[in-house]
């Protein structure tokens, strides 16, 4: 300071002396410029949130002499040039950017000159505020603990956050998030975080809580804007875990089982327990409360519970043991606890299998009679079994079973616990079938199924069946089929049928019967099935050689089946061959047969063939017969009437013959006729054997005069037919008939249409 006084003293006289020397004034800033301020800029305040370039101000002097003046502007060493004029306007104008939180006040030296002269004068610039700050808290981060028994409406700490800004601008004040969800509150003006009232706090619920503290400053312009700035910190609150809360167990309920073989000493069961208060937990110690008679031990340290007693001591079959779980307390005056129940089972070995009782005791064999074919669905209710597995739990579940009737019946229960009725269900009525079996024979299995012996039993049932009507007497075949030979005596048997009927005894007893039409001449034996004829009845194959009709066959109630019975008359060679006439007349032409025929009545070959011969000729040898037919003809060698007369005696034509019809049947029966022979010559012989034949022959008379007849018919016809023929050519020529042609076109076109 006293340095720049000095050079100031110094320049001050450097300047009068110079001023004297040249009689020239100094150069001066105007006192009343602008803004009531000097013009030299003293006393200016600017806000700091002034932009950079801004125009700041004019620099205003004079000189005396009326010489122009240039403006100049310096700042002390090592400071930040935050200005600059224009020499020859004095325009200022900012050039760094302010702060005033750093620096509210700028010396500057500003100069005035007229080429002559120069004054300087320092001068204080005022930096003013503006809201460019917010507010920062201090000290962060917020952890604090805090007990869980904490009252409400204490106190817990003090947040604080500075604003640099000044005024409105740099006041704070606190507010929390999510107030009505909070536990906490602050104090608006103080910082104060405090838990609310009527509010505590929990460990077993919530261990921490994280608490979120806005600060906000009071507003205030910045760059010509209102502004309020906040900011947030999080305060995190650790609740602190205290002796509050009783232990637990973990895994109840609790069940044990002792077995018949557990040895004393033997650890039967593990309880465990844990402090509630997990933040600071304290060691468990167990005992048993109530229930125990001596014969269980918990050891108080891991929870294990001992069997002290042999089995066989044990009193109970369940023993309900209370057991406590106490915490291990430095802190006398809490003694918490809790309790849990332990039920402890006595159980048996599986010691015992099933077993099958009737009504009197145990039974392995049961019997019933019963009908065949019950309907399905149908109990055995003869049957009164019961089983029974003393054990307990799995050791007395087994499963029940049929062992052979597969799908005829059926046993229920399937799975028994301990003790059931059994019952044994029809499931398949038409296999229960007396024809096919009478005594069912089967085992009732009842085998343990959780148990590694697996123990069983078995029961014989024993069911005897009783026959019913079940069946229909059936006949051996559809049909019969029976010969008979005509003339039998009546009574005669005819053919035996058989019905046959599976059901036993009197529902096994068949009667026959026989009706139809055909069965008139027949009759049947009721319980034989022999078919007779009726003894008046007399069979004739000539006149009906088949007979058919229907037989039945029924029960005692009556269920019946049919069959057909067909009978066939046999022939019986009953009749004699017959020739037409004993004495028979023909005429041989040379070369040609005669004929003769014998008829047998008999209904049936053989009886009723014949077979031909020649018994006797006179002279011999010179006809031969066929044997079939009957035909008579000359032997080869005899060609002519010549032959014929060398070997007659009497030189004439005439041959008399024995021919022999015999039938086939046996015993056969023959016949015999004379057939008188008169050979003639060829020609004349025709005309003379037509002739005769004529003669004999009325009806070829006859037939001659109707070809006769027919012949000139015909004639008469094809004579007329050509006639006719004739007047129609002739007639198409004529021209009438031609328009008739015309006329009648349209109307077959309009059909046509
Ligand atoms: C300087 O001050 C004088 C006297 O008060 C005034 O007349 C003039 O206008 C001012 N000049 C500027 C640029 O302000
Ligand atoms: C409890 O069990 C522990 C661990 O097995 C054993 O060391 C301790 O002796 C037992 N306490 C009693 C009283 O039997
Ligand atoms: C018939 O008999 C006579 C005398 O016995 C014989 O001469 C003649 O040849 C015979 N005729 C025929 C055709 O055999």
């Amino acid at each position: 300071m006293k340095y720049v006084e000095i050079c100031q003293q110094a320049i001050f006289l450097a300047v009068t002396y110079i001023s004297l020397i040249q009689a020239d004034y100094a150069p001066y800033f105007y006192d009343n410029a602008p803004n009531s301020t000097n013009g030299n800029m003293a006393m200016l305040s600017i806000p700091e949130d002034t932009p950079i370039g801004s125009h700041l101000y004019t620099l205003n002097g004079s000189d005396p002499e009326g010489n122009s003046v240039t403006y100049d502007m310096t700042f002390e060493p090592g400071t930040k040039h935050y200005f600059a004029v224009e020499p020859q306007t004095g325009k200022v104008t900012l050039l760094e950017e302010l702060d005033r939180e750093k620096e509210d006040e700028i010396e500057v030296l500003v100069g005035i000159s007229d080429s002559v002269n120069k004054v300087v004068e320092k001068v204080r610039i005022l930096v003013t505020d503006a809201n460019d700050e917010c507010p920062v808290f201090i000290n962060t981060p917020y952890i604090i603990n805090v007990s869980e028994d904490t009252p409400s409406g204490t106190s817990l700490f003090k947040v604080f956050a500075v604003d640099k800004d000044n005024g409105s601008g740099g006041s704070v004040t606190y507010f929390l998030q999510n107030t009505r969800k909070n536990k906490f509150s602050i104090d608006r003006y103080s910082g104060v975080l405090r838990l609310k009232s009527g509010v505590n706090l929990d460990f077993e619920r919530s261990t921490a809580h994280f608490v979120t503290v806005t600060a906000k400053d009071g507003g205030g312009k910045l760059r010509g804007k209102h502004r309020i700035c906040s900011s947030s910190t999080t305060v995190t609150i650790n609740v602190l875990d205290i002796q509050d809360t009783p232990p637990m167990f973990s895994g109840t309920p609790y069940f044990a089982y002792v077995y018949e073989d557990t040895k004393p000493g033997s650890e039967i069961l593990n309880v465990i327990a844990y402090d509630g208060d997990r933040g600071n937990p304290n060691l468990i110690h167990y005992t048993i409360a109530h229930g125990n008679d001596g014969s269980f031990d918990i050891n108080s340290t891991t929870g294990a519970i001992t069997l002290l007693q042999a089995t066989e001591l044990l009193q109970k079959d369940i023993y309900k043991l209370l057991i406590q779980a106490s915490e291990v307390n430095t802190d006398v005056d809490a003694q918490v606890f809790m309790t849990a129940m332990v039920t402890i089972q006595v159980v048996d070995l599986n010691n015992h299998g099933p077993i099958f009782y009737g009504v009197n005791g145990p039974q392995s064999q049961f019997e019933i009679t019963m009908h065949e074919h019950p309907p399905e669905g149908e109990i055995l209710r003869g049957l009164k079994i019961t089983v029974n597995d003393s054990d307990q739990g799995t050791n007395a579940q087994f499963n029940l079973r049929l062992e052979g009737p597969e799908g005829i019946f059926r046993v229920i229960p399937q799975v028994v616990i301990n003790e059931a009725q059994v019952t044994i269900i029809v499931e398949n009525s038409a296999a229960i079938d007396y024809e096919m079996i009478q005594v069912f024979n089967f085992k009732l299995l009842a085998i343990e199924s959780d148990t590694p012996e697996m123990f069983s039993s078995t029961a014989d049932i024993i069911i005897q069946l009783l026959d019913t009507n079940d069946n229909i007497p059936k006949f051996t075949s559809e049909f019969y089929i029976a010969r008979i030979p005509e003339n039998s005596p009546g009574g005669s048997p005819v053919i035996c049928v058989t019905a046959n009927d599976a059901d036993s005894e009197i529902w096994g007893d068949v009667k026959y019967s026989i009706y139809g039409t055909g069965a008139d001449l027949f009759l049947i034996h009721p319980s034989t099935g022999i078919i007779y004829t009726q003894p008046w009845a007399v069979l004739d194959a000539e006149v009906q050689s088949r007979y058919n009709f229907n037989i039945k066959a029924a029960d005692v109630e009556g269920k019946h089946s049919l069959a057909e019975v067909f009978v066939t008359v046999l022939d019986v060679n009953d009749h004699h061959p017959e020739f037409n006439e004993d004495i028979l007349e023909k005429v041989m032409i040379i070369g040609l047969p005669v004929k003769v025929e014998a008829k047998d009545e008999d209904a049936e070959e053989p009886n009723n063939i014949v077979d031909y011969s020649i018994m006797q000729a006179d002279p011999a040898n010179v006809f031969d017969i066929d044997q079939a037919t009957g035909e008579i003809v000359l032997k080869s060698y005899i060609k002519s009437l010549e032959v014929i007369h060398n070997i007659t005696r009497n030189k004439d034509c005439k041959w008399s013959l024995v021919v022999q019809a015999k039938d086939r049947g046996s015993p056969s029966f023959s016949t015999t006729a004379v057939v008188r022979i008169d050979i003639t010559e060829e020609i004349k012989s025709r005309l003379n054997s037509y002739i005769l034949g004529l003669r004999n022959q009325p009806w070829r008379i006859f037939r001659i005069c109707l070809s006769m007849v027919t012949f000139i018919i015909s004639l008469t016809v094809i004579i007329s037919g050509l006639m006719f023929w004739k007047t129609v050519k002739r007639s198409r020529i004529h021209p009438h008939s031609k328009r008739r042609k015309i006329v009648k076109r349209p109307t077959q076109r309009k059909v046509a249409d």
